[in-house]
């Protein structure tokens, strides 16, 4: 499958995504929205893909948010549609049971923000910065945002970082648990598929249990214990 926003490229079962629009900052217009919902299809079906870093073009972004411009057409029925779509989007890559590990090479604003932490962790290089600025357009982050960064930061770190709008940078998103690592840019890649040679030795049936049992923490809708139950006795 080839897309007009990502690059990918596949190697040794690996899948190198690439947001690909770095004269904007690779920003999420809709185009990338719905290719991401593609590629999420791909993972899930390709037997090619054993596992998945998702990272931006260029040296200064991973992903700078959702397109400003077409925010700036939205109105509020406009606006629900663009919500609903990037955070059921989102939503398939979270329950991707294949790795999809982030590699934030710079900018994660907003969206980008947001798609960081849909990804099953997140690595980032030093000049990576983090935020929700979404409250400085006078909205809200819309794919996901508020719930996630509360899983992974806890409630008051999270309320602030969205009602103030700052960014964090790299050494700070280490320290708040919102990445794994935090390494020089050069490294980024590298750093990335050395943890995932090593996951990716492990059973494919049993890593997408893990994925699913530990989601299931987040999922109101289930019991955690009782998915992990049943995926306990699925990997036999
Ligand atoms: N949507 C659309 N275009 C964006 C964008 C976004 N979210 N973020 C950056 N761009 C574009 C800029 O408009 C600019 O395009 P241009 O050269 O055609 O004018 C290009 O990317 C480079 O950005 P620029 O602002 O010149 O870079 P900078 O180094 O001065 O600033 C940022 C970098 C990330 C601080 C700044 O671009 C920014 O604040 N972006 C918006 C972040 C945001 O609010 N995201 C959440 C949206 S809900």
């Amino acid at each position: 499958m080839s897309f007009a926003t990502l690059l990918l490229d596949l190697r040794d079962g690996l899948a190198t995504v690439t947001v690909n629009r770095p004269d904007k900052l690779n920003a999420l217009n809709d185009t990338v929205i719905s290719e991401l919902g593609e590629l999420a299809g791909q993972i899930a079906t390709d037997d090619a893909i054993r596992a998945v870093i998702l990272t931006g073009a260029g040296a200064k972004a991973f992903v700078a948010g959702a397109d400003i411009g077409e925010l700036a057409e939205c109105d509020s029925a406009r606006a629900f549609a663009l919500s609903q779509k990037g955070s059921q989007t989102f939503r398939r890559l979270e329950r991707s049971e294949k790795p999809i590990i982030a590699a934030v090479n710079g900018f994660a604003l907003g969206g980008g923000c947001e798609l960081a932490m849909a990804c099953h962790f997140r690595i980032a290089s030093e000049n990576a910065k983090f935020g929700q600025p979404e409250i400085n357009l006078g909205i809200i982050p819309g794919y996901g945002g508020t719930q996630r960064l509360v899983q992974l930061i806890g409630k008051g770190r999270a309320m602030e970082l969205i009602m103030t709008g700052n960014m964090i940078d790299a050494k700070t998103a280490l320290q708040y648990g919102l990445v794994n690592y935090v390494v020089k840019s050069e490294e980024l890649l590298d750093k990335t598929k050395e943890i995932l040679s090593v996951i990716n030795t492990k059973a494919p049936l049993a890593l997408g249990k893990c994925i699913t049992a530990v989601n299931a923490v987040f999922d109101h809708s289930r019991n955690g214990y009782n998915v992990e139950i049943e995926a306990f006795g699925e990997c036999f």
